[in-house]
């Protein structure tokens, strides 16, 4: 079928955009502007080049938005039925494809593949159609569009259909599952998720491994890749950004009320995620506890500051892991504190500035997710730490295959090796830890995200 053609040259389509609004007291709606990868990617090319983003919108703010015809440049927010983006975002992106490409089910009682989650994925379809739409309505001839993530898997071969003139690529940000567990998806929907990214000239992924498991599930489940190429992009940390932004006064303040509540003279271990289950949180701070068990020379000398932002809490399952990290903390406080000192210093309210400040104090950074993408933190810190920080890395984070020679390497499901690797850390003697904190700054910057995006549209281009 085909469809009218549109003006842009170069498109980028997610569920989250770059800007969301909210409604203010007096009705007016103010504009947000996020960070990411993505957004200092696609302003490398400049606001000349014709480029759209595509995304969701995803609160009352952001429809009233739509309905009110306004928008920024660049943009395009689709409205597209609250309850449909539900089951699609909540109940099939968040519920089962997240599930699956982090390995997070839990016999006995998870995955179950019933008829509501039938109904979900009829909605995921429709998302990903209202999307595959909007990209070929907007799309001039030829142009290069770029999806991104696990939400949108079916967008790839929907627009090939409908504007087979167009360059197609998609991005997952996530891991990619191991066959075995990629499986666990009824058949006809494994297939229909691979047979969707095919549409795509060209898949990237974050690490090598990512994506060799793409590769094994379609020669295991569709007879291979057919015609569509594969590509490697490990993303990486924008250090003009953050050595620029980690100097404002904001960042100075945050220090400050930082010190205080740390201590004179202790050492500070830091994490800083989403609070979601991949990161494993609570086996972090069960290492920490360990350590204060095994060594308790650290007691008093030790501060574990944790910040843990809430994400997706319309899902019970995250909502109770929010609440498992705040009660395992509290237990840490209650069983060691003292007057004078507090072993772990929980954050839960996102706040940027307060993130950097706690990158620049940095003795040591917690970064344990069972599995994750790339995980951007374990490349942001030793760009950021003012004195050197000694990386907890687990290999099952795709920053291990850049920084792993450099850090020291935990299994993520091993509290007691954590908290051997946080003791190991704690000691580590400062110029090695000068040395190897340069070494992963030069690392985990080594494709900034201006270059990361370029890097794919030059090979859609070309
Ligand atoms: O890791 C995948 C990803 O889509 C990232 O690109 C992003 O940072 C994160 O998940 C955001 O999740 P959400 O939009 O659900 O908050």
């Amino acid at each position: 079928m085909a469809s009218t053609q549109g003006a842009h040259n170069i498109l980028v389509a997610s569920n989250r955009g770059p800007v969301t609004y909210e409604v203010q007291e007096d009705g007016s709606l103010r504009a947000k502007r996020g960070g990411g990868g993505l957004v200092s990617g696609l302003s490398a090319i400049g606001p000349d080049a014709g480029a759209l983003w595509v995304c969701s919108a995803l609160g009352d703010g952001d429809r009233e938005a739509v309905r009110r015809g306004i928008a920024e440049d660049g943009v395009r927010m689709l409205d597209i039925d609250a309850d449909v983006h539900a089951d699609a975002y909540n109940g099939i992106a968040n519920s089962v494809l997240w599930f699956v490409h982090h390995m997070l089910y839990q016999t006995p009682l998870e995955p179950v593949f019933d008829a509501e989650f039938r109904r979900q994925w009829a909605s995921y379809e429709a998302y990903n159609r209202a999307f595959a739409e909007a990209l070929a309505a907007e799309a001039a001839p030829g142009a290069v569009v770029i999806v991104q993530d696990y939400h949108l898997t079916l967008v790839p071969g929907m627009l090939r259909e409908l504007r087979p003139d167009l360059r197609i690529g998609h991005f997952s940000h996530t891991p990619w599952a191991p066959v075995d567990y990629f499986r666990m998806l009824p058949d006809d929907i494994a297939e229909q998720v691979l047979r969707g990214m095919l549409g795509a000239d060209r898949l990237g992924f974050l690490t090598q491994r990512w994506a060799d498991a793409f590769t094994t599930c379609c020669d295991a489940l569709v007879g291979g890749l057919g015609d569509t190429r594969i590509g490697v992009h490990g993303l990486g940390a924008d250090a003009d950004f953050l050595r620029r932004r980690s100097h404002e006064a904001d960042v100075a303040d945050r220090m400050a009320t930082l010190r205080e509540q740390i201590g004179e003279g202790r050492r500070t271990i830091v994490r800083v995620d989403r609070t979601e289950l991949s990161k494993n949180i609570v086996r972090g701070l069960l290492a920490y506890r360990q350590l204060l068990e095994d060594h308790p020379e650290w007691r008093e000398r030790v501060v574990h500051v944790a910040f843990a932002y809430p994400s997706r809490q319309d899902l019970a399952v995250y909502r109770d892991y929010t609440a498992e990290v705040q009660r395992v903390a509290t237990e840490i406080n209650d069983r060691y504190g003292t007057p004078d000192w507090t072993p772990v210093v929980l954050h839960v309210k996102d706040d940027f500035a307060r993130s950097l400040a706690a990158y620049r104090l940095a003795d040591v950074a917690l970064v344990n997710p069972i599995r994750d993408g790339m995980n951007l933190v374990a490349k942001e810190v030793p760009v950021v730490s003012d004195e050197g920080c000694v990386l907890v890395l687990s290999r099952e984070a795709g920053a291990y295959e850049e920084l792993g020679e450099d850090a020291v390497v935990v299994n993520p499901y091993d509290v007691v090796g954590t908290a051997r690797a946080l003791d190991a850390a704690l000691t580590m003697p400062v110029g090695e830890r000068a040395e190897r904190t340069k070494r992963l700054a030069a690392a985990g910057t080594a494709l900034p995200p201006a270059q990361w995006f370029l890097e794919q549209l030059r090979e859609l281009e070309g």
